[in-house]
Parts: structure tokens; C-alpha cells; sequence
């Protein structure tokens, strides 16, 4: 595949990317060491198509090389969005599953830390997820599950299984999904009369303005802005009836979707949407001035930790995050700058990070002893992190943070 002219996979308009990170891994295909030698890379570009907003990567790995029965990612290993998911639950609870026999579906339910929400509250669910492993887990939280890809074909099998349904909810997980007229098809297909999409991702806005190009990897197919969205929905007659702004993921959005008419509009969507012009979201200089930024960024970092390596400090990063993959190897950093990342999750442990191959350890190996230095590579997850590491800093570990720049603290 190429890079250099591509479909919108919204609308299908041409478009070119206006950024090249090179050589990537697949984000979460973390490695042992007999495989460094068949790693899969793809090329990551990424792209703004101009007439419907849809930010996008150009070059995607086929979704089945991530989303398999050895998937590594689980939710519940962040307390932080377990706490938001209860929240959020609430949130779609109150406003919209209020009539008896209510039901709710969630696309790509993960291990369940969403929907057992409503699964405990005795509300009828399907939670659809495609990896078979984190479907098991959310089974063994009382989550009823489909292992399934999200698309026409799977809403029709639902809504002939179990009627149409009133609030489909997803978290970080419809920008994973390259067909995205397929989702909306779907929506579209299982939703009821007065039925509401709601789904929240990471948001173009934040990541514009923080610089967080690390956003940007194989499973992010998409960083939605509220324009886009409105604009890939409404062929299929669904419209935004909200937009509600989320700290989580570094600055995300809940987008809540109606059939056009069915609901009154917030105001918020007005708001939202005056909001990303003045900031640009549709202007090419604005990507060319974020290009610019992750440059340099990217050089800050390196430079920093060269040069604390240089004067014998150990450095190691702490949470190998899926978003690590995109700043290790668009960095080039390896094993001689970081000496191992520190992880919770058990898989990724014992393992090395996809193509930078660097070792992840448990959070034992951190403390044994403390390092000088901590890359924080989970800095979306900084409060809670912080808080339970705070013997680190009281033992003279500086943190390098590097979003929205590079920082020692
Ligand atoms: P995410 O930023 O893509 O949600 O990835 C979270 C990763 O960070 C996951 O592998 C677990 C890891 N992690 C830690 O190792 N320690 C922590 O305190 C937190 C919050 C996450
Ligand atoms: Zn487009």
C-alpha cells in the first residue's frame, strides 16, 4: 500500500498526509524476543480530509492482526477509568434507559468495565467485542457478550435476537473501526425510534493543542472532531444532539447521536462547533504548525535522555501504553536510552515493547532500586500514577513528561 494518495474512508474524497512517522509496529503487539525477526510494520501517515474534517491515519494494519484472542489491552487496569465508566454509565442510565424492558448495547465492550454497569443494575445488555480473551473476562463480571465485529450484519443478528436498542454506548473504541460507514449503517440498522448512540474517544481539539501526537497509532484509525462526526452520521439520517467534553484520554468528547428530529439539539453542539473553527481544525497550517511541534518535541526528548544517559543516569519509562508504541518509534528510542518499562498488565510483562524492543517489567522491578529518571508515558493517567508513586519522588526520581512538552519535574 502507499501512502501518497488515499480515500477519505468517510466521505471518499482524495486526501494527502501531511505528517510520516515512519515505520510502525502494531501498537499493543507487544514481543518476546524469538519474534523480533517477523515483526509486522506498516507505514503510519496521517491525514485531514478537507471537505468533511475527518482526521485519519492513511495506512492501516488489517484489524484482525489486533483485535485477536490475544489482545493485551484491558480496561480495569486503570482504577481512573473504571471510576469514569461508572459515570458514564450513570450518565446514558438517567437520560436515556428510564422505560421498562429498556436495552442497551455496547460496541467493543473490552473486558466489560463499561456495561457491567448497567449489567448490575439488572438492565438488559450485549456487550459486542470482537477479542475473544477480554470478552471471556467480561463474561466472568456477569456480562452477557457476542464475540463480533460491529457492522450491519451483526445489528441485523441483534436486533432479530433481542429487538431494537434503546442507547448503544462505546468508549475508545468506534475511531478503532476503519469501516465507519459500516458503523453507522449499524447504529442506524439496531437503533429504536427514540433510541441515542453515545460514544466518547480522544478528541482532535486536545490533541491539537497538547501536541499529543501519540494518539496517532494503528487503533486510532480516526481522531473524531465534532464536525466530522456530524458530517460521517447524518447520510444515514442520524444527527448530534450533544457533545459533552471529557478529561480522560488526555481530552476527549462524548458525542450523542438521535435519528434526525427525534430529539432537541443541545446547545453544546453549536458550541463545540464554533469552538473547532476558531481553533482551526479545518485549516492546513494548523497541521503544518503540529508537524512542526512534534519535531520538536521529538528532538527535546531524545536530546534530554541522550544526555542523561551520557552522564550515567538510568532511565526507564513507566506504562507501556499503547501510545508509547507511536513515541518509541517515531523517537527511535531503544533499550540503551530506557533500561525496561514498568507495567500492571501481566501480559505485557516478561515481554519487550513492539519494535523499539525495549523490556517491560512489574511495578516491583521500578522501585528495586528507583531509577533517576521516569519517562511517563501514561500521562494521561498522571493523577492517579503520581499519587501511588510518590516514593519515588521522595527518593529523588524526576518524572520526564513530555506532553505538552518536553519537562523534568
Ligand atoms: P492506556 O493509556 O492506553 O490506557 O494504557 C494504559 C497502560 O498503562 C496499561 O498497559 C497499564 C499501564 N498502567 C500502569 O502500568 N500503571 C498505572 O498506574 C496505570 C494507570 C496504567
Ligand atoms: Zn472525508
Amino acid at each position: 500500500m502507499t501512502n501518497e494518495a488515499a480515500a477519505c474512508r468517510a466521505c471518499g474524497s482524495p486526501m494527502t498526509p501531511f505528517m510520516r512517522f515512519g515505520r510502525m509496529p502494531v501498537a499493543n503487539a507487544f514481543v518476546t524476543e524469538d519474534q523480533f525477526a517477523r515483526e509486522y510494520f506498516y507505514e503510519l501517515a496521517a491525514a485531514l480530509c478537507a471537505p468533511c474534517g475527518m482526521f485519519q491515519i492513511v495506512d492501516h494494519p488489517d484489524p484482525a492482526q489486533m483485535f485477536h484472542d490475544s489482545y493485551a489491552f484491558f480496561t480495569r487496569t486503570s482504577k481512573g477509568m473504571v471510576a469514569h465508566f461508572r459515570t458514564y454509565a450513570e450518565w446514558v442510565a438517567e437520560r436515556f434507559l428510564k422505560k421498562p424492558d429498556a436495552f442497551v448495547v455496547e460496541v467493543g465492550c473490552n473486558d466489560g468495565a463499561l456495561i457491567e454497569n448497567f449489567a448490575t443494575g439488572g438492565l438488559r445488555h450485549l456487550g459486542i467485542e470482537p477479542s475473544a480473551n477480554v470478552a471471556a473476562v467480561a463474561n466472568r463480571h456477569g456480562v452477557r457478550t457476542r464475540v463480533a465485529f460491529f457492522d450491519p450484519e451483526t445489528a441485523r443478528a441483534v436486533r432479530a435476537s433481542d429487538g431494537p436498542a434503546d442507547a448503544i454506548v462505546a468508549a475508545n473504541v468506534i475511531c478503532h473501526i476503519p469501516n465507519i460507514r459500516g458503523v453507522a449503517e449499524g447504529v442506524a440498522t439496531l437503533l429504536a425510534p427514540h433510541g441515542v448512540f453515545a460514544f466518547e474517544e480522544p478528541y482532535l481539539g486536545a490533541m491539537i493543542a497538547k501536541a499529543s501526537y501519540d494518539q496517532i497509532y494503528d487503533e486510532h484509525v480516526f481522531i473524531f472532531s465534532a464536525r466530522a462526526v456530524a458530517a460521517v452520521f447524518a447520510p444515514f439520517g442520524l444527527e448530534l444532539i450533544d457533545t459533552v467534553p471529557q478529561a480522560t484520554h488526555g481530552g476527549s468528547m462524548r458525542y450523542v447521536l438521535g435519528r434526525k428530529g427525534a430529539h432537541s439539539v443541545s446547545p453544546s453542539v453549536a458550541r463545540t462547533l464554533a469552538e473547532e473553527g476558531r481553533q482551526g481544525l479545518h485549516l492546513a497550517a494548523t497541521y503544518d504548525e503540529f508537524r512542526r511541534r512534534c519535531e520538536r518535541n521529538r528532538d527535546e526528548l531524545v536530546g534530554l535522555i541522550r544526555d542523561l544517559r551520557r552522564q550515567g543516569q538510568r532511565v526507564v519509562g513507566y506504562a507501556a501504553t499503547s501510545k508509547s508504541t507511536t513515541v518509541l518509534n517515531y523517537c527511535g528510542l531503544g533499550p540503551h536510552d530506557i533500561e525496561f518499562i514498568s507495567d500492571t498488565t501481566p501480559l505485557k510483562q516478561g515481554k519487550f515493547t513492539p519494535g523499539s524492543h525495549i523490556p517491560v517489567r512489574s511495578p516491583e522491578a521500578f522501585a528495586d532500586p528507583y531509577p533517576g529518571f521516569a519517562v511517563l508515558f501514561g500521562w494521561n493517567h498522571e493523577t492517579e500514577i503520581l499519587g501511588k508513586e510518590k516514593a519515588f519522588a521522595a527518593a529523588g526520581g524526576r518524572w520526564i513528561k513530555f506532553v505538552p512538552e518536553v519537562r523534568l519535574s
